[in-house]
């Protein structure tokens, strides 16, 4: 296809004669096609100039018009084919919103009062696309966040509150909740056992422990085993990998398929996985997990690890105290997530800092201090045994009586 520029047929016979052109106000030649003024152009070609010509020239010209008109036809096609590309771009952009739009949890918020198109649009494109999202969340978040008036918003949050019930219920309520909560498997007997039968959901659980003690080996595990049927231990679920040290081994995840006879390719399809470069944008990972919860039934987070950026960003005593708060926010967005959907189980890992002046006990402490402490529903412990062997000891857990585990890491996996 010829481009405008690249059309100039001076010189046709019979022609040269100048003309002033009215419309670009210049002198043109007769026969000329000015790649300028195409439209000028061709518009005189058309109206006065192609009676002029001769019989074989007007025939020339004509064809040449034709081509011309055919050209500009084409672009103009493309033009549209583009245009029509961008709208369905953008129509595909909104439908999301229109998919989500048919998603009972939208609907819902929908239906609280003064949200109109506008706030549901703010709401969802800031991650609250359930009435969950908005009751558990502190209205300066979703604030700051969706750019929402601080009165819409405490009224957003007052009503959401309203409509799931959230208030006093009784502890018989919360024992019924609690009995029928879901578990993963770690693949280890003995380790299950120290978790009352598994990893519960709907809390935030720390590993930490010294380099090689089995983190990182027990978060791929649990990627594998969260996807398993609940009768063989899983969630029928997905999993989200946030990897803040460059640790993720799909290497790793294939072994343990295949240990438990999985297609493996099946399993790795089903680990979403993000590798945040510093600690900014592990925060805004989190955010972002919000809306690929549901669309893509993740039953399991993993950070790993909770706390590497934050130690190496946050130098000097001076920034403690920020480095606290960030952590502490970063740590009740993971929380929240458990709050929103209960079938979440969250996993962080957190390694150990020494205690030099620590004589008798242990001289390892979790890093991030009391936050990550407190943050945190259950808390474990590991060190290494003999060989593949690892300890596993329950430090802090509402319900669980502290005690140890012994596991082995094998070529397989987590087992007893
Ligand atoms: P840091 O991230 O350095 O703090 O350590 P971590 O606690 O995350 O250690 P990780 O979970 O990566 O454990 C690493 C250890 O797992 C290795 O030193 C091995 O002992 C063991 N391991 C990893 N892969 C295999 C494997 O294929 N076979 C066996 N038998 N052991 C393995
Ligand atoms: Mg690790």
């Amino acid at each position: 296809m010829a481009k405008a520029s690249e059309i100039n047929n001076g010189g046709q016979s019979g022609n040269g004669e100048p003309y002033f052109c009215k419309e670009c106000k210049r002198n043109h030649t007769k026969g000329k096609i000015y790649k300028d003024h195409l439209k000028f152009a061709r518009f005189e070609i058309d109206k006065n100039e192609i009676e002029e010509k001769s019989e074989s020239n007007e025939k020339e010209l004509e064809s040449e018009v034709e081509e011309i008109f055919e050209d500009l036809e084409e672009d103009e096609d493309d033009i549209i084919e583009l245009n029509e590309m961008e709208e369905e771009e953008l129509d595909s952009d909104s439908n999301e919103v229109i998919i989500n739009d048919a998603n009972m949890c939208v609907e819902a918020i929908k239906k609280l009062p003064g949200v109109g198109e506008a706030t549901l649009k703010k709401l969802i494109k800031a991650g609250f696309s359930s009435l969950e999202s908005i009751a558990y969340t502190p209205p300066k978040i979703i604030q700051n966040e969706s750019g929402l008036g601080d009165k819409t918003t405490a009224k957003l949050v007052k009503a959401s509150m309203a409509q799931l019930k959230i208030g006093f219920k009784s502890a018989e309520d919360v024992w019924e909740y609690r009995k029928n909560i879901s578990r993963i498997t770690t693949g280890s007997q003995e380790l299950d056992d120290l978790f009352g039968g598994g990893i519960e959901t709907g809390c935030v659980v720390e590993f930490f422990g010294e380099f090689r003690t089995g983190k990182t080996q027990i978060a791929h595990q649990l990627c594998v085993n969260v996807q398993l049927p609940y009768e063989d231990g899983g969630l029928n679920g997905n999993a989200l990998y946030i990897d803040t040290e460059g640790t993720f081994r799909p290497e790793r995840i294939v072994q343990m398929s295949e240990g438990l006879d999985l297609d493996y390719k099946k399993i790795l399809k089903n680990i979403i996985f993000g590798r945040a470069y510093n600690s900014d944008h592990q925060i805004l990972l989190i955010k972002e997990a919000a809306n690929l919860i549901k669309e893509k039934n993740i039953k399991l987070i993993i950070v790993d690890s909770l706390i590497g950026h934050f130690r190496s960003e946050y130098i000097g005593r001076g920034t403690l105290a920020t480095r606290q708060q960030t952590i502490n926010a970063h740590l009740h967005d993971l929380l929240r997530l458990t709050d929103i959907f209960p079938e979440l189980c969250v996993i962080v890992t957190n390694q150990v800092q020494s205690k030099p002046d620590v004589f008798y006990g242990n001289p390892t402490v979790a890093t991030g201090g009391n936050i990550v402490a407190h943050g945190s529903t259950i808390r474990v412990y590991l060190r290494k045994g003999k060989g593949e062997q690892r300890v596993a000891k329950m430090i802090d857990a509402p319900h669980l009586p502290e005690g140890e585990a012994v596991f082995s890491i094998t070529e397989n996996g987590i087992t007893d």
